[in-house]
């Protein structure tokens, strides 16, 4: 087919989308939790109770989120709309804004329908309705190699399984961690540092078909130390998450009783230097493996520390590899989000905006 027929067919697509579905307003993302209501708070509290998910609930690679629905801080059937997770960690976990902006507008981007405005925290599912034209994917949290990635603390290599199904010999892993790095067999920044070094250096030894690079590596560092942050109870907010609390919502997906968040919205400013932390007592380089125990380095991926080329790559290569020529009410949702993602960054870390599509 040529090229103007592909734009073409790809504009009818969506004009018969509009016609018949309309297009879901963007709200805003949703603003900083009120001073004074951004404090310590018990998170599992009659509002929020938990309740096992329905066959059709949808969960998936992020224990937070899947914890966050099972307690009916979001959607209990795990769709929904980027300011709705916003709203959500920070009310369950006290994510600060900046912060949780920053993850839900970049999964966002990599993951959801962007014309309904939803999103699915598991897996692909027609309630995120009829899907743009292809390449895009809407394939939901657990899409392979988007946002989802390889050497996961509490998931297997998608070249095993289903990278997004808690795998309990993983977290075996986890636990043994915290019992042989950690302060009082805690998961702390130790357990943290040797854990997340470990399990790239598994996959390269037992995964033929391993991808480390940009944007999975900056996702698998953030992701190793949130337990530490957001999972520990705040009026300890010692950075040590016991095991007990660890399996509540790794392998349970529950809130644990009498849990409290955070004191303060926790953001970029903490998180970092932690990344850092644990990068500087083991530094890697992003590669791939070509077969077993065939680490090959990719020397144009961006590096961990070079977060601006990481928001870029995921700008001008990712969305665009899903969304190469968006016309119409597509571009103009593309757009919004993309603009929302870069307010995220642009305070914290001074990167140039990146335009994939027209500026607007
Ligand atoms: C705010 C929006 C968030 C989004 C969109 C999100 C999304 C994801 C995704 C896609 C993964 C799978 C990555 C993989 O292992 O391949 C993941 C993993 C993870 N997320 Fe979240 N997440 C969010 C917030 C949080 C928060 C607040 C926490 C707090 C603890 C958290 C903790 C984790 C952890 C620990 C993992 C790693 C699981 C593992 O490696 O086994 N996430 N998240």
């Amino acid at each position: 087919m040529k090229f103007s027929t592909i734009i073409l067919v790809a504009l009818r697509q969506i004009n018969e989308f509009v016609a018949h579905n309309g297009v879901a307003p963007i709200p805003n993302p949703s603003a900083p939790l009120p001073a004074g209501q951004d404090g310590l708070k018990l998170s599992n509290d009659p509002a929020h109770p938990f309740i096992t998910p329905g066959p059709d609930d949808l969960r998936g690679s992020c224990p937070a989120l899947n914890t966050l629905a099972n307690n009916g801080y979001l959607p209990r059937n795990g769709v929904g709309r980027p300011d709705q997770i916003v709203t959500a960690v920070m009310e369950g976990l006290n994510l600060g804004n900046d912060f949780a902006k920053f993850l839900v507008y970049q999964a966002f981007l990599m993951n959801s329908n962007p014309l309904t405005n939803l999103m699915s925290i598991g897996m692909k599912t027609p309630l995120t309705g009829q899907d743009p034209p292809k390449p895009a994917l809407v394939g939901g949290l657990s899409q392979h190699g988007t946002f989802e990635g390889d050497t996961s603390m509490s998931r297997v290599d998608a070249f095993f399984g289903d990278p997004a199904a808690f795998n309990q010999t993983r977290f075996n892993d986890f636990l043994s961690f915290a019992t042989k790095y950690g302060a009082n067999g805690t998961y702390d920044i130790n357990a943290t540092a040797e854990l997340r070094f470990e399990r790239p250096q598994d996959s390269i030894m037992t995964n033929p078909q391993l991808v480390f690079t940009s944007p999975r590596i900056l996702s698998a560092y953030s992701e190793a130390v949130f337990p530490l942050v957001y999972f520990v109870d705040g009026r300890l907010n010692n950075r040590q998450l016991t095991q007990d609390a660890g399996s509540s919502f790794f392998a349970n997906q529950r809130v644990p009783a009498d849990f409290h968040r955070p004191p303060a919205p926790v953001s970029f400013e903490i998180i970092e230097p932690m990344v850092n932390q644990i990068f500087t007592k083991h530094p890697f380089t992003p590669g791939v493996n070509h077969g077993r125990n065939n680490y090959v380095l990719q020397p144009k991926t961006p590096a961990l520390s070079d977060f601006c080329r990481i928001y870029g790559d995921i700008v001008l290569r990712v969305v665009p590899g899903q969304y190469p020529k968006p016309t119409c009410q597509l571009k103009d949702a593309l757009n919004k989000n993309l603009g929302f993602f870069y307010d995220t960054v642009k305070f914290q870390h001074n990167c140039t905006q990146a335009f994939p599509y027209d500026k607007y």
